[in-house]
């Protein structure tokens, strides 16, 4: 049977620390000593999109190392899936085994044969080549713990997103996105051209090349996901990544409050 058809996980005891060695230099600090990609650096190669060694890393450790008690064990969803980067750190988290889906038919190739070349056991990932929304409507995978990680500002189709994702029955969301800032519950719109790798594909609603998109607000997600009985659990400390790896680059949308990690619970 797939894993990722209805069956509950047997309840994981806490971890005492993380899965894989301590990423960070001491308790307290997180001045990143073990990089996770760098033990992976196929993956530096194996995008256009922004796959910079510090972005990535630090994205590793807000996005995997801080919620790492969620990964052993777990079946994992790994929306817009892109090259199989947080496929493949999931599965070196713990997960039990991975589906990520991803449009880009091309990124999803990638995603396989690094995925195999670092040896990961075929029985433990899936990947689907295809719109989000039409797979998750045709397959209704059932999981433990879905990765939405730069996705959430490339559409506009945040409802219809979370009611896809609370149908999966996943306990966590571990979410990756740019916000708007401000204290009102609203959605910037945007638009954005479908050419660029890591942008939108075009679907049923886009118009051309452009694909209408929108970017929440810490208080528009909130409400956002609560509506679909999630709450806001904590976000990642990017301060402290950011005070105790200084010389990191290419974060600044972090660094300056427009992206953030956010880890969601089923309320
Ligand atoms: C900015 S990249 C994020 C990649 C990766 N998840 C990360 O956070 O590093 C956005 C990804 O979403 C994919 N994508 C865009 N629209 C999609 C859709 N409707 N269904 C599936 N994937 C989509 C793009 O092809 C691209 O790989």
């Amino acid at each position: 049977m797939s894993p990722f058809r209805n069956r509950r996980r047997p309840a994981q005891p806490a971890p005492e620390r993380p899965a894989g060695p301590p990423t960070t230099a001491a308790p307290g600090s997180m001045a990143v000593t073990q990089a996770f990609f760098d033990r992976f650096a196929d993956f530096y190669e194996t995008s256009e999109t922004s796959s910079f060694p510090w972005r990535l890393n630090l994205r590793h450790e807000a996005i995997v190392a801080q919620n790492a008690d969620l990964f052993p064990g777990a079946r994992v969803l790994d929306l817009a899936s892109h090259d199989g980067r947080w496929s493949m750190a999931a599965l070196e988290a713990g997960a039990s085994a991975v589906l990520g889906i991803e449009a880009r038919p091309d990124l999803v190739a990638n995603a396989e044969s690094t995925l195999r070349g670092y040896g990961v056991d075929e029985s433990r990932f899936r990947f689907v080549a295809g719109d989000l929304f039409e797979v998750l409507a045709r397959e209704e995978p059932q999981v433990d713990v879905v990765l939405c990680l730069g996705f959430l500002y490339h559409t506009l189709r945040h409802n219809e997103l979370l009611t896809r994702i609370r149908r999966t029955g996943a306990r966590h969301i571990v979410l990756d996105t740019e916000i708007h800032r401000g204290d009102q519950p609203v959605v910037w719109l945007d638009a954005e051209q479908v050419e660029r790798q890591g942008n939108a594909v075009a679907d049923e609603f886009s118009w051309g090349d452009t694909v209408l998109t929108g970017r929440p607000t810490l208080a528009g997600l909130t409400l956002l996901a609560r509506a679909q009985g999630f709450s806001v659990e904590r976000l990642s400390d990017w301060d402290g990544l950011l005070r105790d790896n200084p010389q990191a680059d290419q974060v600044r949308d972090y660094r300056i409050g427009r992206r953030a990690t956010l880890r969601l619970s089923r309320s």
